[in-house]
């Protein structure tokens, strides 16, 4: 089977969906692998690399006109949807829901698309699960990206000249990204604080040494597949009441709440943002998904009341060179699952293969 690889060609994306050590295995296993000229120079790998590891360099055109699966992080661009072999497979990012006429046009080509955020959460998928490897990377990222925005530093420091007190850190989830936060703040001796709708999250917390911030409420969030499910109004006003003395006393804020196929929770308002320190930076990682914080702008970076609202969501993309080993890695032992070097193996009722196809043989599957 010929794969390709693009270059990504989305805005500020910096990832490459196959590494040149990637490429090599699967050539070992008996793939072909075609990438895109420069598609991996963004994150470090120079086509000289792939080359040394058996791949062939290619024109975009070539690479959507002769390869059975095309691999990128992003969905395929209308233009390169156009230009695909009619009934060849593509491996990305689709949220499929979100955007349905992008589904529509990759079942009219008669597209096999399938979609790396929809990787069910089980055990035996989770080394395929790039929401988790690019989230983890993510959570670290924003991390030092707050600590450069603040004035302070993070850690207790005895000097000659004085004693610097900690910096203190509040982070709202504790998911992937969440904990990912959560543990690097502390390794950088932030005091650090949590809170999350789901109660296992507390021992997760406290196993990396913060406070996990309790609600005092009957109220238990409902989780299906790992994911928390939305929380009533009563419970977020608890929420509020339970965590606004760390919020008005943080120095950092990393907020990843998120709740699956809805709009981000609203965790912090334009009135808890006045009450917040002078100088206190607020990391809003949900802000794609509309913010935890209801100041947050897009890919901006703003100052409201004295306090830095970072809007970034491309975390991932500004680690490219290990954000793309991981993301590769998943995509590698996806494809081992679904294929082999002969062709896919179409188990249409397997549940990773269920999970993650969205479109084939010209028709929508969910
Ligand atoms: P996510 O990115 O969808 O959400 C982030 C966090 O926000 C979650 O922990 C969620 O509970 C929390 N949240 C929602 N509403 C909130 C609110 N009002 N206040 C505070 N926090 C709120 O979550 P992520 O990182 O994708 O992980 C979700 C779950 O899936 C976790 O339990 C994780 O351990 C599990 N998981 C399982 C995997 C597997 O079995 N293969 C792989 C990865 C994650």
């Amino acid at each position: 089977m010929k794969i390709a690889v693009l270059k990504e060609t989305r805005q500020n994306e910096n990832r490459v969906a196959l590494t040149p050590s990637v490429c090599s295995q699967l050539i070992k296993q008996g793939f072909e692998c075609l990438v895109e000229q420069g598609a991996g120079y963004n994150s470090n790998f120079d086509d000289s690399v792939y080359e040394n590891a058996a791949c062939k360099i290619v024109s975009k055109e070539e690479a959507l006109t002769t390869a059975q699966i095309v691999i990128k992080v992003n969905p395929l661009s209308d233009e390169e949807i156009n230009t695909i072999k009619e009934g060849a497979a593509c491996i990305s990012y689709l949220y499929a829901s979100t955007h349905p006429e992008l589904v529509q046009k990759l079942a009219a080509k008669n597209i096999s698309a399938f979609s790396m955020d929809a990787i069910p959460r089980i055990s035996r998928a989770q080394n395929m699960d790039a929401l988790s490897s690019q989230g983890n990377l993510a959570g670290y990222k924003a991390v030092i990206l707050g600590a450069n925005h603040l004035c302070k530093i993070f850690p207790l420091m005895m000097t000659a000249a004085g004693t610097i007190t900690p910096s203190r850190v509040l982070i709202y989830g504790a998911g992937v990204a969440g904990l990912q936060a959560v543990a690097t703040a502390k390794r950088l001796g932030a005091i650090v604080e949590c809170t999350d709708v789901r109660p296992d999250t507390k021992e997760q917390v406290e196993s990396l040494g913060a406070k996990f911030i309790q609600v005092n409420t009957e109220e238990v969030a409902k989780v299906e597949g790992g994911y928390a499910k939305e929380v009533s109004e009563d419970y977020l006003q608890k929420q509020k009441e339970a965590v606004d003395k760390s919020l008005f006393q943080a120095d950092l804020v990393i907020a990843t709440a998120l709740v699956m196929g809805k709009k981000a929770p609203v965790l912090i308002t334009e009135a808890q943002v006045k009450k917040m320190k002078l100088g206190s930076v607020i990391v809003d990682m949900a802000v794609e998904q509309g913010g935890n914080c209801t100041l947050s702008e897009h890919d901006k970076v703003i100052t409201k009341y004295g306090v830095t609202i970072v809007g970034k969501s491309d975390f991932a993309s500004s680690l490219a060179q290990n954000a793309s080993e991981l993301f590769a890695k998943n995509i590698q032992n996806l494809l081992i699952h679904l294929a082999t070097k002969d062709g896919f193996k179409w188990e249409m009722e397997e549940e990773i293969t269920k999970g993650t196809l969205i479109t084939h043989q010209g028709k929508i599957l969910k």
